[in-house]
């Protein structure tokens, strides 16, 4: 069974891994979300097959060539929302590998907190509590190695989590996820978080949730 510890700095490289990993794979639900919410990519779906269809059986007239145009063009914007979505993941991983996740021990000194889940030696697992006031803290970074996910790692440091932040007085912790991280979300529900708003940014819908310790 996985243990739960504070994080040491002979974890940072591991730590690192952990985080980005998470995030790659994420990522393609989180492109597949974006591009579903892009106004109008559903009928763009249905158009571009049957305008290229059209336009390609017609290509040597005007209007053949018009049709397969538009159905390129159409084509293009997922492509382009895809595209610029992952620059935008990639910037946020490299973004925070060089802010918190570069000084974890000075970052989330008490009443924060960044703690790991060892199993045999590894690290399999990390979270962190960031203390924003003597009432409010946020959850960040929880990460669970790919081939240990469904084990209760994530649950174990949640409970961790929870239970410094009631310890260190504070009355509330927050987290912000996304749509695409369902198993994310299924896990902060479980631990007793709940909605309090969702709102749309850069495509992805966005879910805060709050846990109330008081
Ligand atoms: C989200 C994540 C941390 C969960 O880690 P985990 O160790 O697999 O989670 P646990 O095994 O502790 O699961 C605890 C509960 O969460 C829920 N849950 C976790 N994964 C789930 C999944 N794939 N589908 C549905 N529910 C899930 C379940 O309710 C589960 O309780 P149960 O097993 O008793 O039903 C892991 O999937 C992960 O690292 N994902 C990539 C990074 C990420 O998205 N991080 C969150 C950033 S906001």
């Amino acid at each position: 069974m996985a243990q739960v510890r504070h994080f040491r700095d002979a974890d940072k490289c591991t730590v690192h891994t952990l985080f980005t990993n998470g995030m790659k794979d994420n990522t393609n639900a989180l492109i597949w979300e974006a591009i579903k919410n892009v106004p109008g990519v559903k009928v763009s779906c249905l158009a571009v097959p049957t305008l290229a269809l059209v336009g390609a059986r017609s290509f040597r007239s005007s209007s053949g060539f018009t049709l397969l145009f538009t159905a390129l063009a159409a084509a293009a914007v997922p492509v382009a929302v895809a595209v610029t979505l992952w620059s935008s993941l990639m910037d946020y991983v490299s973004h925070s590998l060089n802010d918190d996740l570069n000084n974890i021990l000075d970052f989330y000194k008490h009443p924060s907190a960044f703690w790991v889940a060892e199993l045999n030696g590894e690290v399999v697992g990390c979270t962190a509590l960031q203390s924003h006031s003597a009432d409010v803290a946020e959850l960040r970074r929880m990460s669970v190695k790919a081939g240990m996910r469904r084990n209760g790692v994530a649950k174990m440091l949640g409970q961790t989590l929870i239970a410094h932040a009631k310890a260190t007085g504070h009355k509330k912790v927050y987290l912000v996820t996304t749509s695409g991280q369902k198993p994310a979300l299924a896990l902060y529900k479980r631990l007793g978080w709940y909605e309090t708003k969702v709102w749309q940014s850069h495509g992805l819908t966005f879910h805060r949730l709050e846990l109330d310790l008081a």
